[in-house]
């Protein structure tokens, strides 16, 4: 369990807690870090940018009461800097803010800046990578999107890759590339190959009974077995 994985470099597999069983979120949150995830990805979705609605700053809270590790924030909503405050307050690590949601991407990397956390930009599998370049030099990380946002459980696009590769041409060594849709032991090292540091994984890894077992299957894609 990470509590900044930027002193590491190397691939960090990343649970994302929209998957899990939320009847019991802290144990479930102890069983995925306990069988191997090295930190927390948390979606928020706000029904207006995709069409779904998980959580906000009250279930944040919780799993940061749940867990001291990094959590990485994926705001999948329409108005990123109206509530990083309260994120950042409810134990946000870092805050990923989507590059179609705003008006000015550099601007809003600024803003949630000033919050003192980590920041990220991300873009959906439609969007041309170009629309990073502007703010590339403000942010920590970059998060391609393998699938459209909304929902665990689908299909990975592989015709993101090449996203990856010209993202990843352009970062500094002290910034990460994120990966995050329908990772699964088979395609993992697919996305490794195109550079991705970090994998984020909710239904390959909360939907199995044997957590351990799925974070061992992953890592073994990982290393192409
Ligand atoms: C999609 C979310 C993803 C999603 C991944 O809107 O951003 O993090 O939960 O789920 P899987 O790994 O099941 O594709
Ligand atoms: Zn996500």
């Amino acid at each position: 369990m990470l509590a900044d994985p930027y002193a590491n470099t190397g691939p960090m597999i990343l649970p994302s807690i929209l998957s899990a069983d939320f009847t019991k979120l802290g144990a479930e949150i102890g069983d995925v870090l306990a069988a191997g995830g090295d930190f927390l990805h948390c979606d928020v979705l706000d029904g207006h940018f995709a069409p779904n609605i998980s959580f906000g700053p009250h279930v944040i809270e919780a799993a940061r009461r749940a867990t001291p590790c990094y959590l990485d924030c994926h705001l999948m909503i329409t108005d990123p800097v109206r509530y990083a405050d309260a994120m950042v307050k409810a134990g946000a690590s870092s805050l990923t803010f989507h590059v179609e949601a705003v008006d000015d991407p550099a601007a809003t990397a600024r803003e949630l800046r000033k919050r003192g956390c980590r920041v990220g930009v991300t873009l959906r599998p439609a969007t041309p990578v170009e629309a990073v370049w502007p703010v590339l030099d403000l942010v920590d990380l970059v998060l391609v999107m393998s699938v459209v946002p909304g929902f665990s459980g689908q299909q990975f696009m592989p015709e993101v890759l090449p996203k990856c590769e010209a993202v990843k041409r352009r970062l500094r060594p002290d910034q990460r590339l994120e990966i995050d849709g329908g990772i699964k032991p088979a395609n993992i090292r697919r996305a490794a190959d195109a550079g991705v540091d970090w994998f984020v994984v909710a239904s390959a890894i909360f939907d199995k009974p044997d957590r351990a077992a799925a974070v061992a299957d992953l890592r073994r894609g990982l290393a192409g077995g």
